[in-house]
């Protein structure tokens, strides 16, 4: 069956604020909760399929695709053709150096946008800057969606904090989550796994609530938005002239 396919894009231009954090354990989210999910590896340098390479088969099922990675001679270079059938949201690990073409095409396969934020000052100004660009990026205005960002490696009551939040207020844009600074992050990362994963783990459990909200607002969003499906998806993206005709037509439907 066609289910409807969600693409959430992890992204800013700012190395280190924890993208592939994020992406890898709100894949894992997803996971535990029976969701069929797809992690797309758009960096480079392939950290998420790394973690995926240490993740533990008894844990719940993450597909790890990396876009730079071309398995064989005869499988194609397309991503979206190796998607499992019955992939119901993919998430994208965006690299920081997205930037023209790069982050144009992220943003034409994107139905739900995170943006993860650091709260230091160098931080929230690079921050800032990224989601202005996006905000007025020509293929967001022609088909704006949901933008949420993520405070990522809080440390509450902290005097960092506020003012990671004082700024973020001042945004037209909203906090979607909060994930606190802990080594908890760190040994999921070095053990493929989410925080979401580590039941036993006191600081893990503290973190699940997060998570849980995120996916919330991401649910909350509109459906119609993602309105599309892996078949359609795989359909459209097939013959190299619709593929160049959709590359020319950045507010098709079918694309947004
Ligand atoms: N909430 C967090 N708490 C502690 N460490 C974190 C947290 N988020 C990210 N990190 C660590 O920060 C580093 C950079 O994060 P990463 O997700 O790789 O960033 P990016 O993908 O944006 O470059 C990694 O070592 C990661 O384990
Ligand atoms: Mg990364």
């Amino acid at each position: 069956m066609n289910s409807p396919i969600r693409r959430i894009l992890v992204v800013n231009g700012k190395g280190g604020c924890g993208k592939t954090t994020i992406a890898t354990n709100l894949a894992v989210a997803y996971a535990c909760q029976g969701t069929h999910v797809a992690l797309l590896d758009n960096d480079p340098q392939a950290s998420s399929t790394h973690w995926a390479s240490l993740r533990d088969t008894s844990l719940p099922t993450v597909e790890v695709v990396a876009k730079h990675e071309r398995p064989n001679m005869y499988q194609t270079q397309t991503f979206h053709h190796r998607l499992p059938q019955d992939t119901e949201v993919v998430i994208v690990d965006g690299h920081s150096n997205a930037r023209g073409r790069d982050l144009e095409s992220l943003l034409r396969q994107t139905d739900v946008i995170l943006v993860p934020m650091l709260p230091s000052s160098i931080d929230i100004r690079a921050g800032g800057h990224f989601i202005t660009e996006l905000l007025t990026h020509r293929i967001y205005r022609a088909a704006p969606r949901p933008v949420g960002v993520i405070a990522n490696r809080i440390q509450p009551n902290t005097e960092t904090h506020d003012k990671l939040m004082h700024f973020l207020g001042c945004l037209d844009v909203p906090v979607v989550a909060q994930f606190r600074d802990s080594p908890v992050y760190t040994d999921a990362a070095e053990s493929g796994m989410g925080v979401v994963d580590m039941r036993e783990v006191r600081a893990a459990r503290k973190e699940t609530a997060q998570w849980k909200r995120l996916i919330t607002w991401i649910d909350a969003q509109s459906v119609e938005q993602a309105g599309t499906t892996v078949a359609t998806l795989r359909m459209k993206m097939k013959p190299r002239a619709a593929k160049r005709k959709q590359g020319e037509n950045s507010s098709t439907a079918a694309e947004q």
